[in-house]
């Protein structure tokens, strides 16, 4: 199975909720993960990397840079048939590249945010898809949210991004928290379990009961 981290706003959670969400599937729902770090700025992989120094916690799963020439079709299809869940995290650009694995996932996760930037820049990456024919899942991700604020496009925005037939939003946020800032490859602290819990279950929840993915979490 392949769960894409995607969307063209930079800064919106995308590597932050990309360990979460992986350091949740092995810790809390033991499965198997390996994480494929495809954003040329490598914050994934040099999280890993810097993470090595944590030696008292084994490693949860293992992280590799994706080198463009292998990501072939058909190493794509041999990973959408495994049991094996590899996360893939891009970067906050549109580039074609990313077009075949945007296009074979099994699912797209797309962090969000309610400001005015990052909402146009969201609504970029739905039409963006919709023009070149993706028609994967994606589901979208409350991110970074303020529970004093009041996001004036809030309705408009959930209004727009459900125009999209593949798009599904998750009701849960994850809240803006400190302790998300502080995350690494090899642990989910209990703060950090209790930030992301209700929205990976929801997602896990809804990518499951999804009948357009053939895999299940
Ligand atoms: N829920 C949250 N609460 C507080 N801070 C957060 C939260 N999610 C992400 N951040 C912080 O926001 C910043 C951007 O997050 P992150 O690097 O995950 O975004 P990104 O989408 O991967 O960015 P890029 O497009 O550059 O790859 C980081 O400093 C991160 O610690
Ligand atoms: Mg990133």
């Amino acid at each position: 199975m392949i769960i894409t981290f995607a969307t063209q706003k930079g800064g919106s959670g995308k590597t932050t909720l990309a360990i979460a969400f992986s350091n949740f599937l092995v810790l809390e729902k033991k499965k198997k993960v390996h994480v494929y770090d495809y954003d040329f700025q490598k914050s994934f992989y040099s999280k890993f990397l810097e993470d090595k120094d944590l030696v008292d916690i084994p490693k949860l799963y293992d992280v590799d840079v994706v080198e463009e020439e292998e990501l072939k079709l058909e190493r794509i299809y041999d990973m959408k048939e495994s049991e094996e869940i590899f996360i893939f995290d891009l970067a906050g650009t549109l580039d074609q590249r990313y077009d075949d694995i945007l296009r074979y996932s099994d699912c797209l996760v797309i962090p969000f945010e309610y400001s005015d930037v990052s909402a146009k820049s969201t609504l970029v990456f739905i039409n963006f898809t919709s023009i070149v024919e993706i028609t994967t899942e994606m589901f979208f991700i409350k991110s970074r949210y303020d529970k004093g604020y009041n996001y004036l496009n809030e309705v408009g925005m959930n209004e727009a991004i459900n125009e999209n037939i593949n798009a599904h939003i998750i009701d849960c946020p994850v809240y803006k928290r400190n302790c998300l800032q502080t995350i690494n490859t090899r642990e989910l602290s209990k703060n950090q379990k209790y930030a992301v819990k209700p929205t990976f279950e929801e997602l896990i929840r809804k990518i499951n009961n999804s009948s357009e993915i053939k895999v299940k979490i």
